[in-house]
């Protein structure tokens, strides 16, 4: 997901967007710029690749006294990762950077008639912008209007008018910050689609796509709501709705420190984020457990007591902790479960049952598919709930209830403790929902109690499994690709295990049911295809076992995640044993997330960065 940083004051605007970006580096990018409006003029730096690129194009440049600035990380979409392509696009007097989709932008291209330097549909809004101007000053010759005398009044303020009528032409998705010549001092800003928010600090006005860019900057901060436009100054701003009406909004308090967001010793955000899951398990239990029962104040039994079934919605590891969460629902709750990857429910013409409930299970809360999808089923009148790990995101604004995940803030692309934390979440409601629908025996409750309060110390990586599997991992650098298998609640972790894998090592890895292999897969067994087998001596242990006999006798390398010795396996990572698939799950959960680190690691890629991903997916 691209990302936005803009300052406007007094102070050195270089290093300030520069953090900025920084705490953005992690949504991933392929190119990054920014543009510098100072008395002198405005000028804009930009470079393909990486912020220190973008560094040793800048040198020592920074600006001094009032200052108004734009920065921006780009995740192409439209047009390949070149200079001309990044952000901030500019032409004659004004700069602009953009997330999100122009969907109309073909046509406006053609509508102008100054000519583009980008393949970009970002690039469109900037001479949308200068033309819109240029027609203001025709119309009203002699008005120019300075920072000084501006009015804020998009009846009289030609700056603002300009702005006005661009974004009153662009159809689609847009977070747009825009600075020009004509209008020193002021940032105009636009939210539709796509996340943008502000604070004020002592040193002036920052804004920025998401929380990262402004903990430890400002103590507050406003979301912007779609349909928000307006300007804003060091001293504050002017807003609006979409209606042009004038529009308030109340400020959220920030976190005090970034601390949570450094890498404190260890060698990746991924690396901190897997040791940091006990304690955010520990995070999402405070306060939900009594001696007697799962507590969920955000919930409560009469929104729950009509509804009869419910569908789970998601996107990638997502939707892997939804599919683990329809075995939980249907086995804890009794309640028809069923999955749905959003980019294909979105466009499936579902028949939805307008009693059930419609959760969406989202880390950031700006994936576009689950967005679309949540309103697709607010539509047809179904109850909603969010699990999502990013407060005032799109994705819990939508939704009628939502479950914040409690995770912290998430930085390694692949994500790691956000899934353990949607599981545990998704553990929690089902057994909640059990509780209130009287369907679980006292001894099933009782058991279900005891493995929660267990959870915590299952997912401590323990030294010795983390340097067996450091070890193991030099002997799986190459091969003609890897299976994950599993039954039941395995089958998911089978299938988020493989994404661990593929998303950061770049091998390529399946998970698959373990029963599916002899129904065309085991044609692949041979010494070079890896199978991981996660076999739970809590469920199915002896059909898995049987499946991976089947593999063994065809020559697969084996490799089981068991609780004890199997001569059929080449390697073994043994767990614990503990007779409840729950905390088996989530310790095998911390095996395949260090497996695919450590191997990783040894081909020397980007772990937290890795290729053409992005933290979020906030286009289609
Ligand atoms: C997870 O490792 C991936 N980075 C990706 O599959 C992610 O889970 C997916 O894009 C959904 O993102 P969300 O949870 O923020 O909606």
């Amino acid at each position: 997901m691209c990302g936005i940083v803009g300052y406007i004051g007094n102070q050195p605007a270089v290093v300030r967007l520069f953090n900025g970006l920084r705490e953005l580096e992690y949504r991933g990018y392929d190119s990054a710029g920014l543009a510098v409006l100072q008395p002198d003029g405005l000028r804009c730096f930009k470079t393909v690749g990486k912020l220190d690129n973008l560094a040793t194009k800048l040198g020592d440049y920074e600006s001094s006294g009032p200052v108004t600035a734009i920065g921006h990380t780009r995740w192409a979409t439209h047009g390949k990762p070149t200079e001309a392509n990044a952000h901030p696009h500019g032409l004659t007097h004004s700069q602009v950077v953009h997330n999100g989709i122009i969907e109309n932008y073909v046509a406006l291209r053609e509508a102008v008639e100054t000519p583009f330097l980008s393949q970009t549909d970002s690039e469109v809004i900037v001479h949308l912008f200068e033309r819109h101007l240029a027609a203001q000053a025709e119309s009203t010759p002699n008005q120019r209007v300075e920072s000084s005398s501006a009015t804020d009044d998009p009846a009289i303020d030609p700056a603002l008018a300009a702005f006005r009528a661009t974004l009153d032409t662009l159809h689609g998705a847009y977070a747009i910050l825009l600075i020009s010549e004509t209008a020193p001092g002021r940032i105009f800003f636009a939210r539709k689609g796509s996340p943008l928010q502000l604070g004020f600090a002592e040193d002036g006005c920052h804004f920025a796509s998401s929380d990262a860019p402004l903990v430890g900057v400002c103590s507050q901060t406003l979301y912007l709501e779609d349909g928000h436009w307006g300007v804003a100054t060091p001293e504050g701003l002017t807003l609006f709705g979409a209606d042009g009406s004038p529009a308030v909004l109340a400020p959220k308090p920030l976190p005090a420190s970034s601390l949570a967001a450094r890498k404190e010793g260890y060698r990746y955000f991924m690396e901190k984020e897997i040791y940091e899951q006990p304690r955010v398990l520990a995070d999402i239990l405070t306060g939900r457990l009594s001696k007697q029962a799962v507590l969920l104040d955000e919930l409560d039994a009469d929104w729950l007591r009509p509804i009869a079934s419910v569908t789970l919605c998601a996107c990638g590891t997502s939707y892997h902790a939804a599919l683990t969460g329809s075995y939980l629902l249907e086995r804890l709750a009794r309640v028809p479960a069923r999955v749905e990857i959003a980019s294909e429910f979105r466009y499936r013409e579902p028949v939805l049952d307008p009693n059930g409930l419609f959760v969406v299970i989202s880390q950031s809360g700006e994936t576009a598919d689950t967005l679309e999808a949540i309103k697709l089923a607010k539509a047809q009148g179904l109850s909603t709930l969010a699990l999502c790990n990013v407060d005032n995101s799109s994705i819990v604004r939508e939704a009628e209830r939502t479950l914040l995940l409690r995770a912290g803030i998430e930085k390694g692309v692949a994500s790691t403790k956000a899934f353990s934390a949607q599981v545990l979440t998704l553990w929690l409601l089902a057994l909640y929902w059990g509780q209130e629908r009287a369907v679980l025996s006292g001894e099933r409750h009782a058991r279900e109690l005891s493995a929660l309060r267990a959870v915590l110390n299952v997912m401590q990586v323990q030294p010795r499994v983390h340097e067996r599997l450091h070890r193991l991992s030099k002997r799986y650098l190459h091969g003609h690709g890897f299976f994950f298998i599993g039954r039941d609640l395995f089958y998911p972790l089978a299938l988020e295990g493989a994404l661990k894998l593929k998303e950061i090592s770049y091998l390529h890895a399946e998970g698959y049911p373990a029963g599916e292999m002899k129904h065309g897969p085991i044609a692949l067994a041979d010494a070079e295809l890896f199978t991981i087998a996660l076999m739970a001596r809590s469920t199915l242990y002896e059909k898995v076992k049987s499946n991976v006999e089947e593999l063994s006798a065809r020559d697969a390398t084996i490799i089981a995640i068991t609780t004890e010795y199997f001569e059929l396996a080449d390697d073994i990572i043994q767990i614990r044993s503990y007779g409840h698939p729950m905390l088996e799950f989530f310790e095998m959960l911390v095996v395949v997330q260090l497996l695919a680190m450590e191997i990783a690691i040894r081909l020397g890629n980007d772990v937290d960065m890795p290729r053409n991903l992005a933290k979020s997916v906030t286009v289609e």
